[in-house]
């Protein structure tokens, strides 16, 4: 089972040079990773089918043990950093920046992107099914996303947030 994975991850250095797969990482092959930028995946961190890593210029970082379920998207165009223990439910999207609509004598697809810094989740959150992260936010550590959440602002840590745009729906007790 690890030569299959160091086989796979072989193959995924093939179309991106810039990739680094520690230790014990998985990557399942039916999953895509770009080329065009720096992506790390650390220690036991799991990647699984149709999960897509668009770097569009920036890097995505993954922690150790953290895993992303089938058909997360994640474009880092203004950076990433996933931390460790995070998981992320099937059907994530992480923007990490958007289209610029400044103008409205051209259209939107000339203008060009824009990153307001890119995203940030800190160590074990977890990100419930067909939840969004838009750019520029930052996810304290112990943070819940309730499923079909769209994140536009800081998540203080250990908060439970939920809805569009999400707002805190609870606080996980701080104990032991
Ligand atoms: C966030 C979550 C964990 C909360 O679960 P819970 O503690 O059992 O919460 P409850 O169902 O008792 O709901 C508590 C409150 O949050 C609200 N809420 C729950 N889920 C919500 C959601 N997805 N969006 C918005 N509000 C939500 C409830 O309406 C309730 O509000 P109220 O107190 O005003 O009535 C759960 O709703 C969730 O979204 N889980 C993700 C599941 C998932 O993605 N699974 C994939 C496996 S990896």
């Amino acid at each position: 089972m690890n030569i299959f994975y160091s086989l796979t991850a072989i193959f995924f250095k093939l179309f991106n040079p810039q990739l680094l797969v520690s230790r014990g990482a998985r990557i399942d092959p039916r999953a895509f990773i770009a080329r065009g930028g720096p992506v790390s995946i650390g220690e036991g961190s799991i990647v699984r089918a149709g999960t897509m890593l668009l770097p569009s210029g920036g890097n995505i970082d993954i922690g150790s043990k953290s895993s992303l379920n089938q058909y997360v998207v994640i474009n880092g165009m203004g950076g990433v950093s996933i931390g460790n223990n995070v998981m992320i439910a099937a059907f994530c999207s992480i923007f990490a920046a958007s289209h610029s609509i400044d103008r409205t004598d051209i259209p939107m697809q000339q203008q060009g992107m824009v990153s307001k810094g890119g995203v940030v989740i800190e160590d074990d959150v977890w990100l419930g099914t067909h939840s969004v992260v838009l750019d520029g936010v930052h996810i304290g550590c112990g943070s819940v996303v309730a499923a079909g959440a769209v994140v536009n602002c800081d998540v203080a840590p250990f908060s439970v947030i939920g809805g569009v745009p999400a707002k805190v729906i609870g606080m996980r007790r701080k104990n032991a």
